[in-house]
């Protein structure tokens, strides 16, 4: 069966870059985005796997390691490291697993046959430090993820889990956000929100970034 949001994040043991990994205890306490790519010495995995690298400071500062991988080989994945420390202008600072005999990728799904046979689709998975899975994206292959959006993504998990609002659509780290619908107590709301919030429907109630 397919994996679901709220899920517990499949644990698992596999090669990488960076020696034999275990994903619930590397984790740690850290949250994590675990991401697949379609193959080794591939164009858009390249800028992909750059960005990542230089995000580096981004993830840390928001307690996040990134993972990612392919089904290729450890030797393969060193040497088209190499390719993207040159052509990326940065260096690959986190592991990729070498999931050669696709257990990983078989766990969490992430050979879709009816786009490609034997190839892991650009799978990500957001996972807590409760090792719940908070996210899942699947983009194609031919298409490289945004990042950016990634980011904003734990940004609004990182905000919601701590304060009784969600974020509206576009949303951005600083931007106002909504009042839970449930949070109908005007007590609580007070006190939860003292920089105030303005009504404009019932059920859409906008209050500052309650972090800003
Ligand atoms: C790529 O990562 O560049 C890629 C992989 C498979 C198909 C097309 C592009």
């Amino acid at each position: 069966m397919s994996l679901r949001l709220g899920d517990e994040a499949p644990d698992f043991t596999q090669e990488s870059t960076q020696g034999p990994i275990s994903l619930h205890q590397w984790l740690g306490n850290s949250w994590g985005v675990l991401f697949s790519h379609p193959a080794d010495f591939t164009p858009v995995c390249t800028t992909e796997l750059g960005l990542t690298a230089k995000l580096k400071e981004d993830f840390a500062k928001r307690n996040v390691k990134a993972i990612a991988l392919s089904v290729d080989p450890v030797d393969s994945h060193n040497r088209w490291i190499n390719d993207i420390n040159e052509t990326q202008l940065t260096q690959v600072n986190f592991p990729i697993l070498a999931d050669a005999d696709r257990k990983v990728a078989t766990l969490y799904d992430m050979i879709h046959p009816n786009a490609n046979a034997t190839l892991t689709v650009r799978s990500l998975f957001i996972i807590d430090p409760a090792k719940k899975i908070r996210l899942i994206i699947t983009y194609p292959a031919s298409t490289g993820r945004n990042f950016d959006e990634i980011l904003r993504v734990i940004d609004s998990l990182q905000l919601t889990e701590h304060h009784k609002v969600a974020t509206p659509g576009n949303w951005k780290s600083g931007d106002d956000v909504v009042i839970v619908p449930a949070l109908q107590d005007p007590e609580e709301i007070a006190r939860g929100f003292p920089k105030g919030y303005k009504v404009v429907k019932p059920y859409l109630r906008l209050t500052p970034d309650p972090r800003a």
